[in-house]
């Protein structure tokens, strides 16, 4: 109880000095930072996984190179936390706001009062179900569905041909948020082509590594045969290995794991052969979220929807890419 109540503190405390952190401008038009500068308000989702470590890195490393000064908020995975991040940049009338929103939902009203203040809104990473798209001026991130889909392909193909049932569990994101949806319906939809290919257990893992393994014993307590994992992100495939090993079974081997993402603790994995597919989800979006802010700050209209490149690796592929793996 003690631990949990420090650890909350300690969240409050780093919001609070995220906040704080976002010392308002000389300039009350919201037209630079008075020195010229830009001025981004960025709200995180956390700091999940490998590859929200790597998309945080990315952002201030490019907000740095392009000139633009990054107000940066943790959420550590709260809405809550979101929505007062985002009220703070408004307050403070930066030029910009860009956020990753933890869940898809709940939005409208902190959006529109960020659209009656005149501040822009990019949404990064994960899309929001807002009806009204005018809230915000473009959505830069990867198509989950595709992510999913070719997560299911991998597998229609590798059981092409071969008879009998395949018995597969799941590991889903975060509840509610665009990628754990988006994943399991591209998955799902995919894998219905092969009526041997069966979902038996699916719950979520909050994209970290520790659920991923709790979750995962649980699995392998509660069902006889698992063929394969199916797991939204690397951190919590690779929390599954820990679970899996540890109950005396083969990653790769005995059980077929399949996961999202591509970061270098995944790919080392599935260079060992303990994953056998990973499909590129790219967290390096800060210089494309740069180039989005200054098109947006002088008048430009980006396109609506901006895209991620994105490829996938198998075992052999990831032996050769590794080197070059940047996060
Ligand atoms: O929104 C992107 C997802 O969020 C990544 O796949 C996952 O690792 C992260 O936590």
């Amino acid at each position: 109880m003690l631990k949990r109540l420090s650890v909350a503190m300690v969240g409050v405390v780093l919001l609070g000095s995220a906040l704080a952190g976002c010392g308002s401008k000389d300039d009350s038009t919201g037209s630079g930072s008075g020195d010229g500068k830009i001025v981004l308000g960025f709200s995180q989702v956390g700091a999940e996984s490998g590859w929200r470590t790597a998309n945080t890195k990315s952002i201030q490393d490019s907000a740095k190179a392009a000139g633009i000064e990054l107000k940066f908020a943790d959420a550590q995975g709260k809405q809550e936390n979101q929505i007062t991040a985002i009220r703070s940049f408004i307050t403070q009338k930066v030029d910009v706001i860009a956020f990753s929103p933890v869940v898809t939902s709940g939005w409208d009203a902190v959006l529109k009062e960020a659209k009656d203040a005149g501040i822009p809104v990019i949404l990064t990473d994960r899309a929001v179900d807002s009806q009204d798209t005018s809230l915000y001026v473009t959505f830069l991130g990867s198509d989950f569905i595709e992510e999913g889909k070719k997560a299911g392909q991998w597998l229609v193909d590798q059981y092409k041909g071969k008879t009998g049932p395949v018995s597969i569990v799941e590991l889903q994101g975060t509840t509610g948020a665009a990628p754990a949806i988006d994943r399991q319906k591209g998955f799902a939809d995919t894998i219905a082509a092969d009526p041997n290919l069966k979902i038996v257990k699916s719950q979520t893992g909050d994209f970290t590594r520790a659920q991923g393994k709790t979750v995962m014993e649980t699995f392998l307590q509660s069902t006889p045969k698992i063929d394969v994992l199916y797991a939204h992100n690397d951190d919590m495939g690779l929390g599954a290995i820990e679970a899996i090993e540890a109950a005396g079974k083969k990653p790769g081997t005995d059980i077929k794991i399949i996961t999202v993402d591509a970061v270098k603790d995944g790919m080392t994995a599935l260079s060992e052969g303990k994953i056998n597919y990973i499909v590129e989800c790219s967290p390096l979006l800060g210089p494309q979220l740069m180039d989005v802010v200054k098109q947006v700050k002088s008048g430009g209209s980006p396109e609506k929807r901006i895209l991620t490149k994105e490829t996938t690796f198998t075992q052999e592929q990831a032996k050769t890419e590794l080197p070059n793996r940047q996060y």
